[in-house]
């Protein structure tokens, strides 16, 4: 079991926490690595890559202070390849948002309705975002990442880890690490009350829900 943050992933990978001087490479890999991939966005219908990268920018201006978050480099050299950007959300700043920024929030807060009492009243530590860049997908690396969350939870005094799974492939990883299923909404069944419109129907193979998952913390 990995007991700190710093634990190298493999000898060619490495993990460590990310800090303000970061912040340009964080941007980056959101952007280039996260934005053009990331389910919930290219489920949206008519939003561009520009809105969605302007809310993921956004994202992380809003979570990135906080000092939660980490990321795995290549060790030889020294380039961030993967990240997990986490915070409290009752610390992150309320942002103004464009419209694809407030479809999105506006399902995960309807996916969040099924967080138990418990959790809706402690603090919890949210994996907001992960993203680990395509050369070095599928090798393990955003499992090892994923795996050290709890170190981050339990550092910040949390009782609970919450993430909200968009990608079929970080649910098979909350799942594997013993990660509770809360709540799991289909992209495209998913209608807003008030207009009545699904506005998640560009959504495509094989990531096609979105899942609450928690983690409560010993
Ligand atoms: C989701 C993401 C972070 C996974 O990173 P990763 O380092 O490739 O993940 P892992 O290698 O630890 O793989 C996790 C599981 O997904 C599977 N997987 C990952 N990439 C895959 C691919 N391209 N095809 C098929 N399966 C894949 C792995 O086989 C593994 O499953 P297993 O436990 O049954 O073996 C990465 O795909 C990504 O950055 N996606 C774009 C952004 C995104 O969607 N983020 C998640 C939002 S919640």
């Amino acid at each position: 079991m990995v007991k700190e943050i710093n634990e190298p992933i493999s000898s060619s990978i490495g993990c460590r926490m990310l800090v303000a001087s970061d912040q340009d490479q964080v941007e980056k890999l959101m952007v280039d690595s996260y934005t053009t991939r990331e389910a919930m966005g290219q489920a949206v219908s008519n939003a561009s890559l520009e809105d969605l990268k302007d809310h993921h920018l956004n994202v992380v201006k809003k979570y990135f202070p906080q000092g939660l978050s980490f990321g795995a480099y290549d060790i030889k050299t020294g380039e961030l390849i993967g990240l997990v950007l986490m915070g409290i959300p009752c610390e992150a700043k309320k942002q103004k948002l464009n419209d694809a920024g407030k479809k999105m929030a506006k399902f995960i807060a309807d996916l969040n309705l099924a967080l138990p009492d418990d959790a809706k009243t402690s603090r919890c530590a949210l994996i907001e975002a992960v993203t680990v860049r395509e050369d070095y997908c599928n090798m393990g690396i955003m499992t090892a990442l994923w795996d050290r969350c709890k170190l981050i939870g339990k550092a910040f005094n949390c009782s609970y880890v919450t993430s909200e799974c968009t990608s079929m492939y970080s649910q098979k990883i909350a799942k594997k690490l013993g990660y509770t299923i809360l709540n799991t909404i289909k992209f495209s069944e998913y209608t807003d009350e008030t207009t009545k419109e699904k506005w998640f129907s560009s959504a495509k193979p094989p990531h096609l829900t979105a899942q609450l998952v928690c983690l409560k913390l010993a």
